[in-house]
């Protein structure tokens, strides 16, 4: 993370305990205090509903990170520092006079406020009307919510209305995780640093484009959330919407955040809707049944801990996307993700058309376009491939493909690659807006995802079947191949 700039601020944390927190938020500011990023007074508030205190939270915690953080990176002094900054309160967060603990607490500092909100969306509202009854609400609080926002644009516009009538826009920070991803950072410097590329990145000379987010895990115990969500609700509304955005968005004027967020929103309205004559084409949904991964039998989705076994949400989806604009016009991007595929790894493609007129064998045309590979996760980075001849006497030119490779952690001695919550802790604290998505964005998001799901419901039954380890159903690969193309790892 470039310049070690620190905000003096005070982070509360409502949901303290749950598996977000832990999981993820403590990892990061351990992180973050190990690479010098929290001020000397910054101070961390865990606010819950179970009755404990903040010495066993510490305990606790130490214990965990001790667990979780690598042994290379554990550093004693480091973790005491960040505990002492630590403290647990108590509190039903339905409770408006119970918030007296947290105006009592905030006396006895002057620092910046970020509310961090790691709970159920349904309670944003409630905690922020209660919020502002304890004064927490100036301009110098900011305010962290978590996806989903919301199950549909309906929902997703009271849950937005709800924080916006305590906190204006610049004060709201929503995350998407993807977008404190290193390599997803780097789409930016990429697209629009590299005249190289800037030049070539419209359909004149891009055939297609290609998004997989694969995971190997199944739901991990979450079928309550899940099955209500889908994978595409759970990935295509935000995640995988997010990527398709920064691949196609025209330059933003500057890197400020809605300048950046704008030309995101311009993608989102030209996305051609998937009217119900497209949904067999442009739509593929699954659902994973029993197989292995990584090595273990595992069971199926309807099988999973608390399943209704005539469920029919989706655990895959694949989808062609449209964009309907003069960049785009006549470029699909093919996009797909789910849960329970062979390996967890995500990454972008973008392939390049072919020369106008080949000269080479004829037997190596196929050869004969570039690809550029983005790799999200893992081993972050990039590769062209391109093509050279084949070395040696009595070749000829015959035509070898090879990768041209930037691994980010090796590359300029990287080292470490900073979590996706350590960047978007970070930001939040300095209040750098531009990796957080604006209210319009979710709910664009929101127009097309609901246009989706509206049409496949009238159209379609079951999702596919695929056996968990495989790379999703066979009509995946059949509606790529329709376009006489295949998936990356077919190919
Ligand atoms: C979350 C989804 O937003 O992203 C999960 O709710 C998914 O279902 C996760 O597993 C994937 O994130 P990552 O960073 O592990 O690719």
């Amino acid at each position: 993370m470039s310049g070690k700039s620190q905000t003096q601020c005070d982070l509360v944390i409502f949901g303290g305990l749950g598996d977000l927190a832990r999981r993820k938020l403590y990892p990061a500011l351990y992180q973050l205090e190990r690479a010098g990023l929290l001020a000397k007074g910054n101070r961390i508030l865990a606010l819950a509903r179970r009755h404990t205190d903040t010495d066993q939270l510490r305990v606790d915690l130490e214990a965990q990170l001790r667990q979780t953080v690598p042994a290379d990176q554990l550093e004693g002094k480091v973790l005491a520092s960040l505990l002492q900054r630590l403290e647990y309160r108590c509190l039903d967060f339905q409770d408006a006079a119970a918030y007296e603990c947290l105006k009592e607490w905030r006396q006895t500092s002057d620092n910046e406020l970020v509310i961090y909100m790691a709970t159920p969306p349904s309670l944003y509202g409630v905690i922020a009307r209660n919020l502002q009854i304890v004064d927490c609400c100036s301009e110098r609080t900011r305010v962290v919510v978590e996806k989903p926002i919301g199950q549909d644009l309906e929902s997703s516009r009271d849950i937005n209305d709800q924080l916006a009538e305590v906190y204006s826009e610049k004060q709201l920070f929503r995350i998407d995780h993807y977008l404190g991803k290193e390599t997803v950072q780097n789409l930016i410097a990429l697209r629009f640093a590299n005249n190289l590329f800037a030049s070539q990145w419209n359909q004149n000379h891009i055939s297609h484009v290609e998004i997989t987010v694969a995971e190997s895990v199944g739901i991990e115990g979450r079928w309550g959330y899940f099955d209500k969500a889908g994978q595409v609700r759970d990935m295509i509304q935000n995640h995988m919407l997010q990527l398709l955005c920064l691949i196609a968005m025209d330059p933003p004027s500057d890197l400020s955040a809605d300048s950046i967020r704008d030309e995101k929103v311009k993608v989102l309205k030209a996305l051609r809707p998937i009217t119900p004559d497209l949904v067999e084409t442009h739509l593929v949904r699954g659902q994973y049944t029993a197989g292995s991964s990584e090595g273990e039998l595992v069971p199926g989705y309807l099988e999973e801990e608390g399943a209704n076994k005539n469920s029919r949400t989706e655990t895959f989806v694949a989808l062609k996307v449209e964009i309907e604009n003069w960049r785009w016009s006549g470029v699909p991007f093919y996009i797909r993700t789910g849960k329970r595929m062979p390996e967890k790894f995500a990454q972008i493609i973008i392939h390049f058309k072919p020369a106008p007129h080949y000269i080479f064998d004829p037997d190596q045309r196929h050869l004969a376009n570039n690809k550029l590979i983005i790799r999200l996760q893992p081993d972050e980075g990039m590769a062209i491939q391109i093509l050279t001849k084949e070395q040696g006497l009595g070749k000829g030119v015959r035509l070898r493909q090879g990768p041209l490779e930037l691994t980010f952690s090796e590359a300029f001695n990287a080292g470490r690659i900073p979590d996706a919550y350590e960047r978007l802790l970070w930001e939040v604290m300095r209040g750098n807006q531009y990796l957080f998505v604006r209210r319009d964005e979710v709910e664009w998001a929101w127009r097309w995802v609901d246009q989706l799901v509206s049409n496949w419901h009238d159209h379609s039954t079951q999702p596919k079947r695929y056996a968990a380890g495989t790379w999703g159903p066979v009509a995946s690969i059949a509606m790529i191949t329709r376009d006489g193309r295949s998936w990356y790892e077919d190919a």
